[in-house]
């Protein structure tokens, strides 16, 4: 495993996070088992993972209630991210909130779902439209104090927001957005944000939502109850299907001249690509985690960077 420091912290990860978004279940499909979910995370202990990342959202809170019940007795080896922000309750209109109230009463509930009394980084899913930035960084500071998060990161910020982050520099250690070989469109943002407001990128979707593991293709049909059915997961659809498989095709030759799993080589080119970020891979089993921790422990040289880099490139 390769670990590295996320800035301004002293946060020890692994560059690989375990993505909690199938454990939420929502939108996945059918075959997401809980008992399998908590092999996968005790598994991704057992190799060196030890960083994991949730939401309130995931399921409503059913993925934290599962990665607090899969962390039970190995809580300090585990470094646990979650997210507030958005305002959802069964039944009711969603809505994004960044309110001193909504962020108190969010972070109970993570905690108690976590079956922790603290959170390594608390991050803000998504900015509303009203809320000062100072305001959710006085609240957040405050949780701090008072001992219930460690550190707080940012995700899916608008540009417009860059300016106004450039005041609290050094606060925040972390920033996530959609990243992978099928998705390019935010590398300009990381790699800003990393060198500018000194910002850890961590990326999602890394695996483009499963479409570059190479195990679908354009006959593949998604139950209705997987969000890849719907057109706005664009990499399971269209134009953007058939480039994501003229992408598939370089991963299989590289997979065959390295020996390493398909979705090893899509996770390497960010190791490699972004060299200070953390790749979030969402996982279902422990047959997933160990063909993606095939990443590790080696380089993609700079030929197969180069034409990984022109396949891809938006
Ligand atoms: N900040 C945000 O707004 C935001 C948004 C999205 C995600 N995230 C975070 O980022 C994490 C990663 O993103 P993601 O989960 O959406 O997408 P992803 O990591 O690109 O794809 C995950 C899916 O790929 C498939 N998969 C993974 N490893 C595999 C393997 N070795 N072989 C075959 N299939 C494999 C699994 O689904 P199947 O087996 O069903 O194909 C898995 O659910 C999330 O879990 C979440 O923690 C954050």
């Amino acid at each position: 495993m390769e670990y590295l420091t996320l800035k301004n912290s002293d946060l020890k990860v692994s560059r690989m996070c375990m993505g909690g978004c199938p454990m939420g279940g929502y939108g996945w499909g059918s075959n997401v088992l809980e008992s399998e979910l908590i092999d996968a995370v005790h598994c991704a202990l057992d190799n060196g993972i030890n960083f994991f990342d949730t939401a309130d959202t995931y399921g409503l809170g059913q993925s934290e209630k599962i990665l607090g019940k899969a962390l039970k007795g190995r809580r300090d080896k585990a470094v646990i991210a979650s997210k507030f922000g958005v305002h959802a309750k069964n039944g009711m209109p969603t809505f994004y909130d960044n309110s001193p109230e909504w962020i108190k009463s969010s972070i109970k509930g993570t905690l108690k779902r976590l079956d922790t009394d603290y959170l390594d980084l608390y991050q803000i899913h998504y900015r509303d439209e009203k809320t000062p930035l100072s305001e959710v960084v006085d609240t957040l500071e405050e949780l701090k104090k008072a001992g219930y998060i460690r550190y707080y990161g940012l995700s899916n910020i608008h540009k417009s927001d860059i300016p106004e982050l450039k005041e609290y520099k050094g606060r925040f250690v972390s920033f996530q957005d959609e990243y992978s070989l099928a998705c390019r469109k935010n590398e300009d943002d990381f790699l800003n944000l990393s060198k500018n407001l000194c910002l850890t990128p961590l990326t999602w979707g890394s695996l483009g939502q499963g479409i570059l593991t190479g195990k679908y293709d354009r006959n593949t049909v998604f139950a209705d109850d997987d969000r890849r059915s719907r057109d706005i997961y664009v990499n399971f659809h269209g134009e953007k299907l058939e480039k994501n498989l003229e992408i598939v095709e370089v991963l299989k030759n590289i997979s065959n001249d390295t020996g390493k799993s398909i979705p090893a080589i899509a996770i390497r080119f960010i190791l490699d690509f972004l060299t200070d970020s953390v790749v979030l891979v969402g996982i279902k089993r422990p047959s997933q985690l160990k063909a993606n921790i095939e990443a590790f422990g080696w380089k993609l040289d700079d030929e197969q960077i180069k034409i990984l880099d022109e396949i891809s490139k938006n």
